[in-house]
């Protein structure tokens, strides 16, 4: 567990009860990092102390470079900001568990706040509602919308006009909706991210289209600045054309598109790409990997990315 390393991803807590007067429930608790915990009155701090349980600790890095870390560094002051939100489903335990550690076990993004958390609309299983919530207090990752969970009927609407609300005493720079079958590359992303507007941003996998080389980004995962959730938040055009029906990422793009929204945009194939039924198209500059559906996909990305290569050899486990 490092608390050694910069400012980077440090996965914050926004207050509870601040958002309970909201519509929508999210269960957000504190992570590890405390000197830039917000609000740590919730649940988190009484249940689960970060440093007690060691829980919900998205910046692991792997041993190898843990042990080569400057055990003495300063925190630098983040220089963006970005919420990743991993659409998912509240039965994909085992999924959400794998993608999880694809979070906590890769680099971190050095001067950046990043927090990872997974989109849910409305648990309405008791079953999943009981397990549900076990993950929001130990992980503190969770995040479940006013809505009926559902692909291409509203949730990225829900998603993303809900965040500048849920989000607000802590409103980050840009807003990302990604799914449970993509590895996302953070720092890779950040570093993309870093040198660019922060405001108007419309950033992911071009799809091109009718002769326009970026009417949409690819659902795998797209970034909009806040400035463009928020919009999206009070946009009652988009509800009045019924534009929540439909494919999540080209009604993005249209809500966008028709608004003249968005306008910098940003195209990151090849860097951004479905991997191959070979799984032979890995790239080392990888900022996302899409299309791992099982979990042999998962375990060759985790492989290719040397996930797993700073590891102590053990009599306790055998490494890959
Ligand atoms: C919106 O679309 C849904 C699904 O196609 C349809 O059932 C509903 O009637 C539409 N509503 C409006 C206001 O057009
Ligand atoms: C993984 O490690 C190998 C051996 O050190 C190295 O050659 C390769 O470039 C690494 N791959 C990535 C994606 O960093």
């Amino acid at each position: 567990m490092s608390m050694k390393a910069p400012a980077s991803s440090s996965y914050l807590l926004l207050a509870p009860l601040a958002l309970l007067v909201l519509v929508v429930v999210v269960f957000l608790l504190p992570s590890l990092d405390g000197s830039q915990r917000v609000g740590s009155d919730g649940l988190g701090g009484v249940l689960c102390s970060p440093r007690s349980t060691g829980a919900d600790d998205y910046t692991v890095a792997p041993a190898a470079a843990v042990a080569a870390a400057d055990p003495t560094p300063t925190r630098e002051e983040p220089e963006l900001s970005l919420l990743v939100g991993v659409l998912t489903m509240p039965k994909r335990y085992e999924r959400r568990d794998i993608v999880r550690l694809a979070y906590a076990l890769q680099p971190e993004a050095a001067r950046a706040r990043v927090d990872v958390r997974f989109v849910f609309c409305r648990v309405s299983d008791p079953v999943d509602a009981q397990l549900v919530a076990m993950e929001a207090i130990r992980h503190g990752d969770v995040v479940e919308l006013d809505c009926e969970e559902n692909m291409n009927h509203g949730k990225t609407y829900a998603y993303l006009s809900s965040v500048p609300r849920l989000f607000a005493s802590t409103p980050y720079d840009y807003v990302m909706k990604t799914d449970d079958d993509t590895y996302l590359r953070v720092a890779a992303l950040v570093d993309e991210l870093r040198p660019k507007p922060r405001d108007d941003v419309y950033l992911g996998y071009g799809y091109a289209m009718g002769g326009h080389p970026m009417p949409f980004m690819h659902g795998m995962g797209y970034v909009v600045s806040w400035d463009v959730a928020s919009w999206v938040s009070t946009a009652e055009e988009i509800l009045a054309r019924n534009d929540t029906e439909g494919p999540e990422d080209l009604m993005v793009g249209k809500w966008l598109n028709l608004a003249g929204r968005g306008r910098n945009r940003y195209d990151l194939k090849p860097r951004m790409y479905d991997l191959s039924w070979d799984m032979d198209n890995f790239r080392p500059d990888t900022v996302a990997v899409h299309m791992l559906k099982d979990n042999r996909r998962w375990a060759a990305t985790f492989s290719y990315f040397n996930v797993t290569a700073g590891i102590e050899p053990s009599k306790l486990h055998h490494s890959p």
